[in-house]
Formats: structure tokens, sequence, C-alpha cells
């Protein structure tokens, strides 16, 4: 390990077996931590080549569990993103992607600090779980086209014992750490294909555009170099996406959007994604006609159905989809004003997700409990013209110990402007 992480601190390229030796070593405690996180220093320093990123991430993918989708006829695919707020698209594409016969097999996570998790959403339809066996999670895709499940400590422990050590060392913001971290759970997932939402913008892991286009193209060199196709979507987070942050509240968001009644950018994105998702699996050639049969989808209703038959697949209330009334509800709804009128200029994503946490709709640490009908409801978004006493949101509250904090942090949160403002753009480029 000494003669590697010298030869790494000098500039020099590692080798497979260099890093498979690393990797085995970290993981089974044989390497300790001192020298892992001098290697990661040195990473940090010295960079990687796209050829040791791929080989990094191969190596933490098979420190675990390997899914394997075999069972799973046709083109498997995956969606990831690098974390927004109020990023409600899984809960869209899922279904969305599913409906035109492409096969969705996804593996989630729960959400922490100021971003949600797609689990914690979906938990918020009555009776709906995600634990089942890995036989029933293949037999759900083929037979209702998508399944989702939980992501378990054995995919990929490699990484969650280098991400840890990166914490606490300075070692976290890389892109050859955060691709390889990113791309080892998609890989142990078992997925053919991979489409990543990269966002970039406040709200964003990546806060540069340069950064997140860096980063999109780290992880597709690793899909390619290890046989995933892989597309890369770099999409905006200078603002929450759509209206609505907190669990209950997205999952009805994402039957409007389903219904075609969804916030604009939401559904945008959702028919951006899903049409790469298309096109990485050869369901459609070009993004112009994966569009058109997602938009087919969205009017025939067939979207909506698919929503209906994965709900209760996984245990839910299907009847959800039309009666929202049948999700958590929260206790009380205050509406929040500026009490000046203006143009929105801006809205700090990072600081809205962080006010919806507080309200109990997200964890401040991995322990807290999640309020599943919480969360804030925005009227407005950057562009839009607000009058003094017009509401720029509503806030749906049960604990209200934190409420005036929250409210004030919400109204700081809103960059007003004199003169009309436009919305940022939403999509910045692909990366293929
Ligand atoms: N998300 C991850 O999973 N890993 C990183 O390194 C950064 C963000
Ligand atoms: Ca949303």
């Amino acid at each position: 390990m000494y003669d590697i992480i010298h030869k790494k601190r000098d500039g020099g390229q590692l080798n497979k077996q260099e890093i498979t030796y690393v990797i085995k070593g970290f993981t089974d405690g044989t390497i300790p931590d001192y020298q892992m996180s001098a290697m990661a220093m040195a990473i940090y320093f010295q960079g990687m080549t796209a050829e040791e990123t791929a080989e990094l991430t191969l190596a933490m993918a098979q420190s675990g569990d390997m899914m394997d989708l075999s069972a799973i006829k046709g083109n498997k695919v995956d969606k990831h993103s690098t974390g927004g707020v109020g990023d409600t698209t899984t809960l869209v594409l899922l279904p969305l992607v599913a409906s035109v016969g492409v096969p969705v097999a996804k593996l989630s996570g729960r959400g922490l600090g100021h971003t949600g998790g797609t689990i914690d959403k979906l938990e918020a339809i009555p009776g709906f779980g995600i634990d089942m066996p890995e036989e029933q999670f293949v037999k759900n895709v083929n037979e209702y086209g998508c399944a989702l499940i939980g992501q378990t400590g054995s995919v990929a422990p490699a990484d969650k014992k280098l991400y840890a050590l990166r914490d606490v060392t300075a070692t976290v913001d890389t892109i050859p750490l955060i691709a390889s971290s990113i791309m080892s759970k998609k890989i142990a997932s078992g997925a053919d294909s991979i489409v990543l939402d990269v966002k970039t913008g406040d709200g964003a892991f990546m806060k540069t555009l340069d950064g997140s286009f860096e980063l999109a193209k780290a992880m597709v060199d690793i899909g390619t170099n290890v046989g995933r196709n892989t597309i890369g979507v770099i999409s905006g987070m200078e603002q929450p996406l759509g209206y609505a942050i907190g669990n209950a509240l997205e999952v009805q968001e994402a039957i409007d959007t389903l219904r075609g009644q969804g916030p604009e950018d939401l559904a945008e994105l959702c028919l951006v994604l899903g049409s790469y998702m298309l096109v990485a699996t050869n369901h459609a050639q070009t993004a112009e006609e994966a569009l058109q049969m997602l938009t087919d989808s969205l009017q025939s209703g067939k979207a909506l159905e698919t929503f209906r038959r994965f709900i209760e697949a996984q245990g839910g209330n299907p009847a959800v989809v039309d009666d929202p009334a049948l999700l958590p509800q929260a206790g009380r709804q205050v509406p929040v004003t500026l009490g000046r009128a203006g143009y929105v200029a801006e809205i700090h994503a990072e600081e809205v997700g962080t006010c919806a946490m507080l309200l109990g709709a997200g964890r401040e640490t991995k322990e807290s409990e999640v309020d599943l009908a919480v969360g804030i409801v925005l009227h407005k978004k950057a562009g839009d013209a607000v009058a003094a006493n017009e509401p720029i949101a509503t806030l749906h509250v049960n604990d209200e110990s934190r409420l005036r904090e929250v409210i004030s942090r919400l109204q700081a949160a809103y960059v007003l402007s004199d003169e009309p403002t436009a919305a940022p753009p939403l999509i910045y480029g692909v990366v293929t």
C-alpha cells in the first residue's frame, strides 16, 4: 500500500491490479483508514485518468453484491439524479418510461439533509412498501414494467466506507471520487443503460456549470468503459423543481404531471430525461422520436394507468391517483408573503430544501423521523411577478416548533428584482 500511495502521490497512473488491491484491502480492513486517507488525498491532488476511474468504479461495485437482472427481459434502464430540491422526476419517470415498454428496475435511497429521497416520497402512498425479495422485484419488472426497492448495505460497501472517510478528510469534492462513487452503485445495481441527471446551480452538489459538465463526462466515460450505455443530462437547480417540496405533496405533483397537468419545468425535465432513457435503450432512434412516444403515453392515460398498477404491485392503494385526499394531509396550511412587490429573480433551492426539512419533510440526521404530510408548495418561481401581499408559498405544517424560523428563511430565500426577470434555463446540455 505504501508503494501505491507513493506512486499516486508522485502523479503515476495506477493499474487494475493496484486499484483492486487497494479496494479489496480497504473493504476487508487489512488496509487501515490512515493509508486510505492518504490515498484519497493523493487522488484529490493528482487526479485519475478515465481508465483508472473506471477500474476504481468496477472494484467498488464488485466489493459487494452485484444485482443480477438478467431474468428481466429487455434492456433495463436506470436513472440517477445527483440530488436536487423538490426533484419529483423519478416518481413520474418510472411509470412514464415503463408505459412505452422499457423495463425500469430501480434501486433508491432515502433522503438526507435538504434533498428528499424517492423511497420516502413513495411511502407517503398508504400501504406502499419497498421490501421484497430479489425474485419478486424481477417478477414485478417483467409484469408491470417497473419496480422499486431500497438500496441495501451490500451494494458497493467499499464506496460506503470510502465516502465516510472522504467526509472527514476533506476529499469529497473531487471528480474521479464523486464519479466512481455514484457509478459504482449504479453498476452494482445491474442496469444495462444509465441516464444521469447532473444538477447544476445553487441547490446542487455541483454549483458550477463547468464542474457539472466535467462530472457528467467522467460518469459517461465510466459507463462507456464498463459497457453500459450512459447519457448525462445537465439540468438547472437554481431553484426547486416544480412547485411541491415534501413527500405526499410530491406524490400529488407526480400524479398531476402524469395527467399532463403538472408544473412546466418538472414536465419538461421528465420528458427530456425519459427521452434519453428510450434512446439509451435503443427503444427510439432519436430524442424527438422518443419524445413523441412519451407524449402519446401521457395523453392516452397509459402512463397514469402504469402508475396505478405499479402502486398496487408494491402494496399501495392505487385509489390515491384519483383521490389525493387519501394521501397524508398536514394539520395546518400557512401562506407566506414577502410584504413587498417585485419580480422573482432567484429562489435559493438549498435553503428551500432546508426549510422543508425543518418542517419535518426531511432528515436532519440519519435517525430523524420524516413527516410524510408536511412540506412546501411554491406559488411563485423565478420570472414571476409578485404583489406585496400575494402568497409566494404555502407551508403544510404539523409540528410548529420551528415555524417562525422556516417562514423567515423561506422569505430570505426569495430574491426579488424591480425589473422583470426571466426563468433560468432548465437544460444546459447533454453528454454522450
Ligand atoms: N454522491 C455520492 O453518492 N457520492 C459522492 O461522492 C458524492 C455524491
Ligand atoms: Ca417538486
